[in-house]
Parts: structure tokens; C-alpha cells; sequence
């Protein structure tokens, strides 16, 4: 990766349009300070006109072109989307829906990855490419496929579930140990041979949709067997890569919060990660940060990139709204802010044709750079240029963790029972808003990360509970630290089976409870919880999950107000240590409103002294990076009207070289931005 700067530009698919529009592209780009290009993402029944030939002359001028004009090139390998040809030549290439429709040829991410004529063709297209283009001045990075699982995250046809068997066998080596793991006592689902074995889907254990599942552990094993069957589709293409390229890093654009693919077993094999942005609304920017930070988690904690986000619309939603004058530069400084050492967009130049061709672009049909859109991609350019490497390679100074689980959301999700209104994400978020409001910096890690580095360590709805995590979180008490969980925590085992104890199964001793039942209502029933710490006390208004507790050793800190179980604890907190000295572990059962979520999330990381600096002010965000000891604090206005701030530190905005004073008031108006390079601390500016 290139270290001068955070890299600027993003896809371009110059083979749509005449040779003498890219002239015109390669001036705008020059105009905007775009430096890098992604080219060659979909393009394969170009590059390989049938299955004996390759022809690369277009796409030797298009890179050309690139090296001439001294871009950076993200080359793509162009596997995303089959070419009609060999859907036609190797009918079952094509992937088999969830229903269980074998398609024919049309779309993209349109392969079944078990196929091995896909397996064989993808992997030779990319190491053809590799070969040729290996060394190409300028080439930084390798773009493998394209979103995998984007189309409904996966296949489901014979070949997977030959390859499903195989990955079985190796996961519980016999049919008993199998049929242990999947309950299959439980309707009569015992299996005596591998071969009885069939796909989860709506021709088999699914009813209404993928959520709805008799077998979660069936379910599980799939999804688990889908992500490793696409992650072998890229291994197939990076090994081919380094056959020819040892060094330029590999990786594949992720979709952030996407439950489909498990993107943390992927990590190993990703040089670093990337993700596209596509919020869907205009004021998700703790969900946006929250999915930066998934992302970031993902490399514990190295610098990713966002691959691609829209200059202006999105064309996929029914409804596509521009973004208004400054939130394209708020959003990709929020992203800088979270560990992006790149802003690339899709796309560089609007699509004559098909479904994308209203989809935004730094350049429009007309190619026009006398636009507000365009002119706010040329000052964004300009401002990161003007940056130059000042913040490449930085990394946040969490304090904080939170486990995000596929497993826990996947399993929380597909399972009958309690209230299918209670979703995953949305559980995680509401705790991730309140540490993001509060200006916490967060690590949003795998349950497997290392816990020993955080003060505190936040486990929303950690449904399913594996290996030694519960071990590791009591040993953050121990050592002083905060731990918080949330109900459905603790419920299942690896397999998805529940744990044969009280809830929440082997973390009961940690939070000195246990459940005894789980209540749930329909959204909008509110049971009014009185959180109360002697002076300070909130009522809010919780919904939908309602487990009733019985404290062993735990604080009551919240109770209900209503229901049979009124004035019982609805939040505790246990001191395992002892009263004084040790940490503490909270639980919170039920979905409290964001007023009792943040009562909570404030109580915890007070104790600790990680409550920031603008914690009080809605919706202006604390973001720091940090390296070579200056720590360099993003402060971003999100509200929709002006705020004033009292400056936490002195140093320098780097945005506008101005002198920032610790102390002094800072205006802030509504997507405005501050990057400080803070003083040294003791040191006056
Ligand atoms: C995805 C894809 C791109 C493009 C954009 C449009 O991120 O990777 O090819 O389709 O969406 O939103
Ligand atoms: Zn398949």
C-alpha cells in the first residue's frame, strides 16, 4: 500500500465509452486530485472471449492509459459476474437460489462457488492477469471479485451440497457426532449415512424465509460451509496471484455489516480489508461508524479502506436521495476518522447503460466538472492532497471493546422463540450509539480478539457463547474492568444448542444472575425501567425482551415497573471481586430505550474516565487516530444545526492550518469537520 496519502479516486470502467472520453476523464481526475483507479472489476467475457482465449489488448490500453497518467491502479481480477458463454457451455455454473431455482445464465455474482468449472476458470482468468500485469508501475493492490455473497448470500444447488458434506466430515469426522450436534433426535431428523445429508433451504428445512429454520444447527453449518466455500473461491485466485506477484496486497470489497458471509473468518487471508458504504439513510452515522469499526476489527484494528461509496445517489433503493452540499466530505472524513487509509467511489464515470446508468459518478453522463457534486469531489481531493500522510497508517487508541458475533446473529436471528422484533444489529447498535455519542473510541472486535488490552468489553446479545470467552471476560473484571451484556446472552453453545443450566449458561457466575423466564411483547409495548445510582435516575421506556432475573450476588441498579414481575431487576450489576476493589459486570435484560442504554453505557465507561470530551452535545462525534505518540481527534458535526464546543485539546486543525486552543470555544456548523493535531500534552500551542 502506498503510505504518502489516504488514497482518492475509486472504479472505472473506461471500456464503456470511446477512447476519447477517457482524455476527458484523465482532465477531470486531474482536476479532482484523483490518484488511484480500480479498473477491471467486471469484464470477464471481454477478457476471455471463450473458454480457449484470452484477449487482453483492451484492458492493456485501459492500464496504460493509467501507468501514463501516474495512477495509483487497484487491478481487479473481474470473477464477480460470469460471462454468457460459459453459463451457456457449463450449465450449473449458474448459482441455485434459496428456494431452490437452478438460474440460467443473467446478473452478476451469479457463480456457484462449488462449481469447479467456475473454481478452475476464475482462478486461471486471475493468474493470466497476475502474470501480465504484475509489476505494472503504479499497481497497489489487487481487488479479487467483487461483494461476495451479493446476490442472496449463496447456493444452494447439488454441487454445494456435496461440498457441504465434505466440510461436515471434516468438521465432526462421524454421522453420530453429527447428528449430536444438529439434536437430530428432535423430528426424527437421525442421519445413518453423509449422503442423506441436504442443503437448508426453502425445499428443505425453511419455511417463510431464511429466519425461519427447524434445524439451527443445520442452518448454522451452512452459512458457516458458505462463507469458507467463497472464501476458497478467493483463495483460488489470490494463490494464482502470488504465483506472479509475491508482495502487492490482496483483498476483496467486504459490505460491512452484511449477514450473510461470515467476514471474520476471512481474515487471515485478506492483506487488508475494504468495504463499500452504503448507508441506507441520511442519518445512519453511528451505523456507519459502527460498520467502519466492524471493518477495522476485522485486521485488528489496521487501517482499511473503503473501496467504494456513491459521490452523489445510489441507484439500488426505491427511493434515492443526492447527498446534500458537505456530507459527502463529513461522511469520508467519518470514514477517514475510523481507520480508512483510502475514499474510493463507485464510480468514476456514470454507465451509459443498464442498472446502474442513474447511478452517481464523479463525472455524469454529460461529463460535466462545473457541477456542485463534482466540485465537491475536486475540494474533497484537494483537502486530502493537502493532508498528505499525515494520518496514513494511524491506528485508534480503543480503550473500549465490542464483540460482534456472525454466529450470535445468525443463530439469534433463525431461531423460533421469545420475539423475532429483537434483531441483532439492532442491539449492538443501540449500545455502539451510546459509546459513539459519548465519544468513546471503540475496537469492535471477533470474540476471539485479545481482551487483555481493553478497560471495558461490551457483549450485546452474545447468543451464542464459545470456546473461553466467558473465561476471558471475567478475567477483565479481574483485572478491574468493565464487562456488559445483554439479554439472549449466553444461550446457546457452539452448535446452537441450548446450554442445559440456568441462563445465561456459563456466564450466570460472572453477572451473579441467572434468567428464570424470558417475557416478550410487540414494539411499542413499553415496560417502564427505573434505572436508579442514589442520585441520578432515569425511567425508560424498554421493549420487546423482558427476561426476569433472579440476582445471586448481582446489584439491582434497574427495575421493572409493570407486569407480574414489577420491582424485580431488569438491570445488575456484580462486583465478582468483592466490593471495592475488582471490576464490574453488568447486565442489562431487556431492550432499554437509547435514554437507558446510555444511562448504562455513561455508568460504565465513567469509571473508567473514557467519557469524551463532547459527550454532551448530540451528534457531534469523537474520532481518534494515533501514531509515532501524536494522536491525531477528528471532531465531526452530524447535528442539523449550529453547536458551539469547548476545545478538549490544543494543536492544529490540519484542514485549515488554523491554531486550536485547549479551551476555546469551537462553532461548529452542520457538516463541518475539525482534525486536530493535538499538542503533545503540557506543551502550550
Ligand atoms: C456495489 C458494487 C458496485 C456497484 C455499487 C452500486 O458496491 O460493488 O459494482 O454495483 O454497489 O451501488
Ligand atoms: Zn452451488
Amino acid at each position: 500500500m502506498t503510505d504518502s496519502k489516504i488514497l482518492y479516486g475509486g472504479d472505472y470502467n473506461p471500456e464503456q465509452w470511446p477512447r476519447a472520453v477517457w482524455e476527458d476523464d484523465y482532465a477531470a481526475f486531474d482536476k479532482a486530485s484523483i490518484d488511484t483507479v480500480t479498473l477491471n472489476v467486471f469484464a470477464w467475457a471481454t477478457l476471455q472471449p471463450d473458454e480457449d482465449t484470452y484477449d487482453f489488448a483492451r484492458l492493456d490500453e485501459i492500464v496504460a492509459r493509467a501507468v501514463e497518467g501516474g495512477r495509483g491502479i487497484v487491478l481487479a481480477t473481474s470473477t464477480g459476474a460470469l460471462p454468457p458463454w460459459l453459463a451457456h457451455r457449463h450449465p450449473g455454473v449458474e448459482r441455485t437460489d434459496f428456494q431452490g431455482r437452478r438460474h440460467v445464465f443473467g446478473q452478476r455474482h451469479n457463480a456457484c462457488p462449488s462449481s469447479p468449472v467456475y473454481r478452475r476458470l476464475s482462478a486461471e482468468l486471475a493468474g493470466r492477469i497476475a502474470e501480465r500485469y504484475a509489476g505494472t508501475p503504479g499497481l497497489i493492490a489487487w481487488h479479487v471479485g467483487n461483494e461476495y455473497g451479493g446476490f442472496d448470500g449463496g447456493c444452494w444447488c447439488d454441487l454445494c451440497a456435496a461440498g457441504f458434506r465434505d466440510w461436515l466430515r471434516a468438521r465432526y469426522g462421524t454421522v453420530e457426532r453429527l447428528n449430536e450436534a444438529w439434536n437430530a433426535t428432535f423430528w426424527s431428523h437421525t442421519f445413518s449415512d453423509w449422503a442423506q445429508i441436504v442443503p437448508p433451504n426453502m425445499l428443505s428445512e425453511h419455511w417463510r424465509g431464511p429466519d425461519h429454520t427447524a434445524f439451527q444447527g443445520i442452518t448454522l453449518d451452512y452459512r458457516r460451509f458458505m462463507s469458507d466455500a467463497m472464501l476458497a473461491n478467493y483463495r483460488d485466485e489470490k494463490a494464482r496471484i502470488r504465483e506472479h506477484d509475491a508482495t502487492t496486497p490482496v483483498t476483496t470489497n467486504f459490505m460491512g455489516m452484511f449477514r450473510p458471509i461470515d467476514y471474520h473468518r476471512w481474515a487471515d487471508d485478506l492483506d487488508f480489508a475494504s468495504w463499500d458504504n452504503y448507508p441506507p439513510g441520511p442519518r445512519e452515522h453511528a451505523r456507519m461508524a459502527l460498520a467502519h469499526d466492524v471493518m477495522r476489527g476485522i485486521k485488528d484494528g489496521a487501517p482499511f479502506w473503503v473501496m467504494e461509496q456513491t459521490p452523489t445517489i445510489t441507484a439500488s433503493r426505491d427511493v434515492n436521495p443526492v447527498k446534500r452540499p458537505g456530507v459527502l466530505r463529513l461522511w469520508s472524513w467519518q470514514a477517514v476518522a475510523h481507520g480508512a487509509d483510502a475514499v474510493l467511489y463507485f464510480q468514476m464515470r456514470q454507465s451509459k447503460g443498464a442498472s446502474e446508468k442513474y447511478h452517481g459518478a464523479v463525472l455524469d453522463h454529460a461529463g460535466r466538472t462545473d457541477t456542485r457534486s463534482f466540485r465537491e469531489v475536486a475540494a474533497l481531493g484537494g483537502e486530502l492532497a493537502g493532508l498528505g500522510d499525515a494520518v496514513v497508517g494511524a491506528r485508534t487508541p480503543a480503550r473500549v471493546a465490542l464483540l460482534f458475533d456472525w454466529d450470535s446473529w445468525w443463530v439469534a436471528e433463525m431461531t423460533d422463540g421469545f420475539n423475532r422484533h429483537a434483531r441483532y444489529v439492532d442491539t449492538v447498535l443501540a449500545y455502539y450509539r451510546a459509546l459513539w455519542q459519548a465519544g468513546a473510541q471503540v475496537d469492535v472486535v471477533p470474540t476471539t480478539a485479545d481482551l487483555t488490552r481493553y478497560d471495558v468489553v461490551l457483549a450485546p446479545m452474545l447468543h451464542v457463547l464459545k470456546g473461553d470467552v466467558a473465561a476471558r471476560l471475567a478475567a477483565v473484571t479481574e483485572r478491574g474492568g468493565s464487562v456488559l451484556a445483554s439479554f439472549w446472552s449466553g444461550r446457546a453453545d457452539e452448535d446452537a444448542n441450548a446450554y442445559l443450566m440456568d441462563a445465561p449458561g456459563p456466564l450466570a457466575p460472572l453477572f451473579g444472575i441467572r434468567v428464570e423466564e424470558t417475557d416478550s411483547a410487540e414494539p411499542g409495548v413499553a415496560n417502564p425501567v427505573t434505572l436508579t445510582d442514589g442520585a441520578d435516575e432515569v425511567v425508560s421506556a424498554a421493549q420487546l425482551v423482558f427476561e426476569v432475573l433472579v440476582p445471586e450476588g448481582a446489584d439491582v441498579v434497574g427495575t421493572y415497573g409493570t407486569e407480574f414481575y414489577a420491582g424485580t431487576p431488569a438491570v445488575t450489576r456484580h462486583r465478582p471481586g468483592g466490593a471495592d476493589d475488582g471490576g464490574e459486570a453488568w447486565y442489562v435484560a431487556t431492550g432499554l430505550d437509547d435514554a437507558g442504554v446510555e444511562w448504562v453505557v455513561r455508568r460504565v465507561l465513567d469509571r473508567h474516565g473514557l467519557v469524551g470530551p463532547y459527550a454532551d452535545v448530540p451528534d457531534v462525534e469523537l474520532a481518534v487516530r494515533a501514531k509515532d505518540g501524536v494522536r491525531f481527534a477528528f471532531v465531526l458535526s452530524h447535528a442539523t444545526g449550529p453547536v458551539e464546543v469547548t476545545a478538549h485539546a490544543s494543536g492544529v486543525d490540519l484542514l485549515t492550518g488554523r491554531t486550536v486552543r485547549q479551551g476555546e470555544t469551537l462553532r461548529l456548523d452542520p457538516t463541518d469537520v475539525v482534525l486536530l493535531r493535538e499538542d503533545p500534552p503540557g506543551e502550550p500551542a
